[in-house]
């Protein structure tokens, strides 16, 4: 018998347990398009609620929701700031550029950094001229995909909405994992919240369910969000099915998110353990393992599928690794053997 597969390429590839899918089998619904559904309007303003923001807007993608805050908040033929390594610049089909009519211009982090700070982004904001775009949005990412799971802790996050304040440019979090930057720093959901006008959080990552994330921020914004979700095609109808297992998981999931946290530095630790791998110490539960020179990172990702173990080539030499709910403390272990084994042989 074959061993069966760890799949530990992301956060998203968890399976919605029975209990979820009876909680969603039993959910209250309506149209949503036509009059709100019950569901979805609780799973709004629970969020809201818990951000500290008047309204909340359900969205079936992060990168749907992410698109619509800069939509709502930017100008066309101007430009967005953001981490130079955002998954908004990286991963999101140049939809600020193709939906909203903005240029991303990505802002590098300063030496011995992951993530830009206020100093770099006080560096990278242009003073208004007739010769260059200027800025109308700036946007954080917390925790950071790209850096490894990296949390910019709040002091770091005040820092960065004042230099917005500064400037007057309004401010969207893509939190997509601000529930695992709340989890590993201590700090509330409505302090993080309060350093953006509006944030989005997922849902389908380390809570665990099928689809789904939301944007919370002001009333008269999020009414402005409704307007470009149905624009894009993000209206949804009986959308209850969905929230109910994003309330199921606010319930049950988001408390357990620091033993995502401990299992990923389990991982890290024991990957560390490979000759020449340099291994990104994680906040939270993203691993990046940057690999020894001359090791190809899709060649370290198909041996170790031979191994019963998915992660993922991130760039040519480098590979991540995320844990999640499927995945407790012995398979991270076991996986974690298996991928510094296969590092070390694809070295030798
Ligand atoms: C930081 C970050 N933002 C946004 C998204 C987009 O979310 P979705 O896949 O739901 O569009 C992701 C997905 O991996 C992400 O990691």
């Amino acid at each position: 018998m074959t061993a069966p597969v760890i799949d530990i390429r992301s956060d998203t590839v968890t399976r919605p347990t029975p209990a979820m899918r009876r909680a969603m089998a039993e959910a209250e619904v309506g149209d949503d398009v036509l009059d709100g559904d019950p569901t979805v309007r609780r799973l709004e303003a629970r969020v809201a609620t818990m951000l500290g923001k008047e309204a909340g807007l359900f969205f079936p993608t992060g990168t749907m929701a992410n698109q619509t805050g800069i939509a709502v908040q930017s100008t066309p033929g101007t430009e967005a700031l953001l981490d130079a390594n955002a998954h908004i610049i990286h991963w999101e089909m140049a939809g600020a550029a193709a939906i909203c009519g903005v240029q991303v211009r990505g802002v590098p982090a300063g030496e011995g950094r992951l993530v830009m700070d206020a100093d770099d982004l006080r560096r990278t904001i242009r003073p208004s001229s007739i010769h260059a775009p200027s800025a109308s949005i700036v946007c954080f990412e917390n925790t950071h995909n790209g850096a490894g799971g990296k949390v910019t802790p709040l002091a770091g996050l005040r820092a960065l909405r004042a230099v917005a304040d500064e400037h007057g440019l309004p401010v969207h979090m893509d939190g997509a994992r601000l529930w695992n930057a709340a989890a590993a720093s201590g700090a509330s959901l409505a302090d993080l919240g309060a350093c953006a006008h509006t944030v989005m959080l997922s849902f389908s990552k380390g809570l665990g369910c099928p689809v789904g994330a939301i944007l919370v921020g002001e009333a008269a914004t999020i009414r402005r969000a409704h307007m470009v979700r149905k624009r894009l095609g993000g209206g949804m109808r009986q959308s209850g099915i969905l929230a109910a297992a994003a309330l199921y998981a606010l319930d049950t999931n988001l408390d357990r998110l620091r033993d995502d946290h401990a299992n990923a530095s389990a991982f890290a630790a024991i990957v560390a353990g490979a000759p020449g791998a340099r291994v990104v110490t994680p906040d939270t539960n993203i691993v990046m393992i940057d690999l020894p020179p001359g090791v190809a990172s899709t060649d370290v990702a198909a041996r170790a599928r031979e191994e019963g173990v998915l992660i993922s080539p991130w760039s040519n030499t480098r590979v991540r690794a995320v844990a999640h709910l499927d995945v407790d403390t012995a398979i991270m272990t076991r996986a974690a053997g298996i991928v510094r084994d296969v590092i070390a042989a694809a070295t030798a």
